[in-house]
């Protein structure tokens, strides 16, 4: 059965706290934006015996106040925007947990003002934005990680695993994506002003990090691109939430909810992409790496989320014969958000690598902009990324 937004995102929740290092002192820590994805930041927070959460700001007045209140926060301060707290405080680190348009001024501003920033995914709208954020990481030294905790999955390391064996051979064609039958999230997901760009950026993003990961994360060429939004705009296949009602909703829909593309890499790699919040159809198919000497399959999740939805299948020759490997599933030992916080302040601390690095994610915004801007002009393109 086809599941909703709500429950995609309970799949974030944490286990037991991941392992801390014993540290002298505490990171002073602040949240940017204190919506629905700061509740998995803070839970895993106050798990982390190395950070001290000192201020918290958003737009909404009262918000940052009753978050903290909800989640037993205390000593904390307060502020209307990011850039009333990045004046006052002097900060380590930050989450920034803003909706998609404010992701690059946001960051840019955090990092100018010498602050590390764990950025929630999407990295942000267009390649344009993704190119200034990587100018002001470069220029300020600080340390920058994407947040797609599903790379904390041992299963996704397992497909990294298999592609760098060689067991595939040379890989030349990739489908990837999945999606919902029914599955628009709603609240700032939906405009335009907010979400800049919707399933892309909400879930189609983590099945181009799926597969371009495993693959060294090439750089895309061209891409052929299609967007439309039948279903949010239709008050018929609208849900009503918590503010608005269904024929509201459908009104507000100013962002894609169904997108494919057919996207040239470097290599010689054909990347067929498809992915949806809402469609006539239970998943648009499983993702699938094709190589010279194997292949693999990836099942669809019920409800794209960016970890793998069953068993995987490697088909391969084995001394002549046509051979299925089914590749167990692996368990991860704590909870993904847990391992992705915990990967930030590490890095933090020992002044170390960024867990999920721009110059990787820059590519996957590049592919998703790229999209948007084929299918406005309703022709290929070939990708451009200006110097950073
Ligand atoms: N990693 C995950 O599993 C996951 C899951 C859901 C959402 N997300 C991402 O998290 C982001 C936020 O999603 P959400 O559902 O929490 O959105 P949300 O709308 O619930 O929360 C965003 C908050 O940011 C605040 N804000 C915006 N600009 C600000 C500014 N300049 N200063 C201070 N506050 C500001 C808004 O007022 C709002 O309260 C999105 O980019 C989304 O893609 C990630």
């Amino acid at each position: 059965m086809a599941k909703n937004g709500d429950e995609v995102l309970n799949q974030t929740t944490q286990s037991v706290a991941a392992e801390t290092k014993k540290r002298e002192g505490k990171l002073k820590y602040g949240i940017i934006g204190t919506g629905w994805i700061a509740e998995s930041h803070i839970q895993s927070l106050l798990k982390m015996d190395d950070v001290e959460i000192v201020a918290l700001a958003d737009l909404i007045p009262g918000k940052a106040e009753a978050f903290a209140e909800q989640w037993g926060v205390k000593g904390a301060r307060y502020y209307p925007d990011h850039a009333s707290m990045l004046k006052a405080e002097k900060l380590d680190a930050v989450s920034n947990c803003t909706y998609n348009v404010a992701h690059a001024q946001t960051t840019i501003d955090a990092l100018n003002a010498g602050v590390n920033v764990l950025l929630e995914k999407p990295m942000c709208v267009t390649t344009e934005e993704a190119v200034e954020i990587m100018r002001a990481e470069k220029k300020s030294g600080k340390l920058l990680s994407i947040g797609f905790q599903p790379r904390m999955d041992e299963n996704m390391k397992m497909i990294k695993r298999i592609v760098d064996s060689g067991v595939l051979g040379k890989i030349y064609y990739i489908q990837t994506g999945g999606g919902r039958r029914r599955g628009i999230p709603n609240s700032t997901f939906i405009e335009k002003s907010t979400g800049g760009i919707g399933a892309m950026g909400d879930i189609g993003c983590y099945s181009l990090d799926m597969v371009l990961n495993a693959i060294g994360y090439p750089k895309p060429l061209t891409v052929t691109g299609y967007t439309s939004n039948f279903f949010g705009t239709n008050p018929k296949y609208q849900r009503p939430d918590k503010f608005h009602t269904a024929a509201e909703n459908a009104a507000r829909f100013g962002v894609e909810d169904f997108a494919a593309a057919f996207v040239r890499l470097e290599g010689d790699i054909i990347l067929d992409f498809r992915i949806s919040w809402a469609m006539h159809l239970d998943t648009p198919g499983d993702t699938v790496i094709l190589g010279t000497e194997g292949a693999l399959r990836i099942p669809s999740t019920d409800c794209w989320n960016g970890t793998v939805g069953g068993a995987m299948t490697l088909y391969h020759d084995v001394a002549g014969e046509q051979t299925q490997t089914e590749i167990p599933i692996l368990k991860t030992k704590e909870g993904l958000f847990d391992l992705k916080i915990r990967s930030f302040l590490d890095a933090v601390w020992d002044k170390g690598e960024p867990p999920i690095p721009s110059s990787q994610i820059l590519y996957n915004q590049a592919i998703i902009d790229h999209i948007v801007k084929s299918a406005q002009l309703g022709k290929e393109i070939d990708v451009v990324i200006p110097e950073i």
